[in-house]
């Protein structure tokens, strides 16, 4: 076997290193990957710069990537799902399988999750890694290795949809159009939304999301006010209320606005994350009855998100604007960081 294992590691803010580093032994219930594809992350991205997510601080090195895909090399002796030569989808959270949460298929919330480039846990970004066979995905012949990575962030979409408890007559507000508010887009729209509307303080980004299927958008400008706001998505719904918001933005002034836009007895999920603490109109989601649902993550979504792809109700190939070899990763972060025309940077890695 190869002795090449280029590494990408992040070693504190604004310093990413490529370094060799061991390739480790599969344990009984885990497979080696040669790794295909590793697509960076808003979060990635954050560690980067900031050093830290809230009480997540990367503290000592850490491999960074957890949008991954790659091909089996290496059988553990228990490993009965996969075969050598299959090429998977990465699912970078494994669980502990045996707490309430896991048995009840609400696995996102195991107090015991190890997952890809969370300090202090090392991520996939690296020739060659190994994982869990069971949080593995057979990728079938015509989804190519960086779709498999794409399933990572659609999964996140998914998540979210089926939260909003989306369907056929869903009328569907979206706010914020960037990775994950496109992705969340394209699975409402495969799960059968009526109508879905996205917002962003960007123009292309919003032209983006038309292009990919919105039905409406609205250019926010920070001079709006909250009761300007409502008044143009209902109006942008001929003079509906959505009956599902997303917020895939995570600012004060887009969590209040899902909130108060949002139709009586309708939901409202919380996907972006920002500051700990916001100021939120609860009395008007309370007397109207708007449900407020979290979403972390994923749980039990990766199967369906690769059903959506290997079945072409979603093509995610569009938002892969930039593609990089792990050689130039640090290229490919300066890149992710710049956000200008950027979607998806995916990094190649054999
Ligand atoms: N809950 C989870 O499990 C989970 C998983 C992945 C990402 N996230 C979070 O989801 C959020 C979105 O992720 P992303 O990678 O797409 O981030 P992003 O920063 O690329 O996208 C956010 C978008 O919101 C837009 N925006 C900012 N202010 C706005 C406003 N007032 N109105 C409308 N749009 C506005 C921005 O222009 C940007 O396009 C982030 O907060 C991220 O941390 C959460
Ligand atoms: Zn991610
Ligand atoms: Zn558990």
């Amino acid at each position: 076997m190869a002795k090449d294992n280029l590494t990408a590691i992040l070693y504190g803010i604004n310093d990413i290193r490529l370094e060799q580093t061991p390739i480790e032994e599969p344990d009984h219930d885990e497979v080696l990957l040669q790794m295909g594809c590793v697509g960076i992350c808003g979060s990635d991205v954050h560690y980067l710069v900031n050093g830290r997510i809230g009480d997540f601080v990367v503290s000592k090195p850490m491999i960074i990537g957890h949008e991954a895909a790659g091909v089996v090399v290496k059988l553990g002796k228990n490993v009965k799902n996969l075969k050598l030569g299959d090429r998977v989808a990465i699912e970078p959270g494994v669980s502990c399988r045996t707490c309430a949460f896991c048995k009840t298929g609400r696995y996102n919330l195991c107090k015991e999750m190890v997952f890809c480039a969370t300090p202090p846990v090392h991520g996939n970004l690296r020739r060659f890694y190994k994982h869990a066979a069971d949080f593995c995905f057979k990728l079938p012949e015509h989804v190519s290795l960086a779709e498999g990575a794409m399933l990572e962030p659609l999964s996140v979409g998914v998540h979210a949809c089926k939260r909003a408890d989306i369907g056929i007559s869903s009328k569907v507000l979206i706010l914020g159009a960037g990775p994950i508010g496109l992705v969340t887009m394209l699975a409402a729209k495969a799960m059968g939304a009526n109508k879905i509307v996205i917002t962003d303080l960007t123009q292309s980004k919003l032209d983006v999301a038309k292009k990919l299927g919105a039905d409406a958008t609205l250019l926010v400008k920070n001079n709006m006010t909250e009761t300007e706001l409502v008044k143009k998505i209902h109006e942008l719904f001929d003079g509906e209320e959505p009956d599902k918001t997303i917020d895939a933005c995570g600012a004060q002034s887009t969590i209040r606005l899902a909130i108060l836009v949002t139709k009586s007895g309708g939901v409202a999920v919380f996907v972006g994350m920002g500051a700990a603490e916001v100021k939120i109109p609860l009395i008007h989601a309370l007397v109207r009855e708007v449900d407020i649902r979290g979403v972390f993550r994923y749980a039990n979504d990766y199967a369906d998100a690769l059903e959506l792809l290997a079945t072409g109700k979603i093509d995610v190939k569009p938002l892969i604007t930039h593609n990089y070899k792990i050689e130039d990763t640090v290229e490919a972060f300066e890149t992710a960081k710049s956000g200008q025309g950027v979607i998806k940077v995916m990094i190649y890695c054999n």
